[in-house]
């Protein structure tokens, strides 16, 4: 088995659809697995010059190859099902590619409900944590018990561990600052988004090839806790980079990159490529910053500040890192093989 695993570095929305999206074109993957998570994700994806938000399915289903959502997520059928639809409509087959481990656990109208009413943390309201929560009591419902879908469920044991050589792309949701052990607790969502994660979805240590750690040159964040400092350059950044929420529409708040938090994911991830998105952001606003030893620094260009990152990265970590990438194309970038 080869596995190579994408996680994301920040508070999610680095633009990890894109890189899975990428590294699909470029390896045969037998395989994409999401591996936690539920519709509180959103990915987007160009896929030849369309733009796609997915929530559920894996970014596998763009180039015909079957997509897995593991048992480390959290599902609502119905919501799957639209999703299903939605690209079915648009012309990418899911029927036959989209497969739920038969121990992935359920959204429920209960879950829905209870997280539409969160005003603590700032949730996306699609039941999320209560469905985590009711796994963990032991009081869940698993996607092998819902009748409808019966079509896609499988075990993952027998789907992974068939043939010999078996290539997965493991494909994280959300990132390691929303992460619930790593994370700014209670600020965070209520799964794992380390490789760890991955893992807990019938992946042996030993398969793992590479660690894709997917970061944006500036932060953002979207929740309840105060994460934007006051100055112009945020709104800016807002909306010059367009963020705002794929799942909820809300606006994330901005900050500089924070590179004491990155490296500190980047050594507890194990991360072997690093891609850096949305520099043509950064270049139009015209500033280049980002915080470091909890002080923000400046620098005059995007390559200075690059050069910058490249050196602080501790020699323990570095080492581990074949490659680091910057991209400043939402449409894609190549990852050559
Ligand atoms: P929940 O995951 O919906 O429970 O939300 C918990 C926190 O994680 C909130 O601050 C959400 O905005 C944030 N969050 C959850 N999923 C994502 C994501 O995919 N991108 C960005 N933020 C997310
Ligand atoms: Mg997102």
């Amino acid at each position: 088995m080869i596995v190579d695993v994408v996680v994301g570095l920040q508070h999610g929305d680095e633009a990890k659809g894109k890189i899975t999206h990428q590294l699909c074109k470029n390896y045969d993957y037998d395989y994409v697995l999401r591996f936690n998570g539920g519709g509180n994700a959103g990915h987007t994806i160009y896929h030849h010059g369309k733009k796609f938000i997915t929530h559920y399915i894996p970014a596998g289903v763009f180039h015909g190859i079957k997509s897995i959502i593991g048992n480390g997520c959290v599902i609502n059928p119905k919501h799957l099902m639209e999703e299903m639809r939605d690209l079915a409509y648009a012309g990418i087959d899911t029927k036959n590619l989209v497969r739920i481990a038969s121990n992935c656990h359920v959204i429920t109208d209960e879950h829905l409900e209870e997280d539409g009413r969160d005003t603590r943390i700032g949730t996306t309201k699609r039941g999320t944590g209560p469905a985590y929560r009711d796994k963990y009591s032991r009081d869940g419902l698993r996607a092998k018990d819902v009748p409808e879908l019966e079509d896609y469920v499988i075990d993952l044991y027998e789907t992974l561990h068939k043939d010999r050589d078996t290539k997965i792309l493991c494909e994280g949701a959300q990132g390691f600052e929303l992460d619930i052990d790593w994370g700014d607790y209670p600020y965070v969502t209520s799964s794992h988004t380390t490789v760890a994660s991955a893992l807990l979805n019938g992946i042996p240590p030993q398969a793992i090839r590479n660690v894709w750690g997917v970061a944006k040159v500036y932060d953002t964040y979207v929740g309840t806790k105060n994460f934007e400092p006051e100055g112009v350059a945020f709104p800016r950044l807002r909306d010059i980079g367009e963020e705002y929420g794929a799942t909820t529409g809300r606006p994330r708040q901005c900050n500089w990159l924070n590179l004491d938090s990155l490296i500190k994911s980047l050594a507890i991830n194990g991360v072997t490529q690093v891609v850096f998105n949305k520099t043509d952001v950064l270049q139009e606003l015209g500033e280049f910053k980002l915080i470091y030893n909890n002080k923000v620094q400046e620098f005059s260009s995007l390559k200075q500040m690059c050069d910058y990152i490249e050196v602080r990265i501790p020699s323990p970590v570095r080492a581990r890192i074949k490659r680091i990438l910057y991209s400043g194309d939402k449409h894609g970038m190549d990852i050559a093989a």
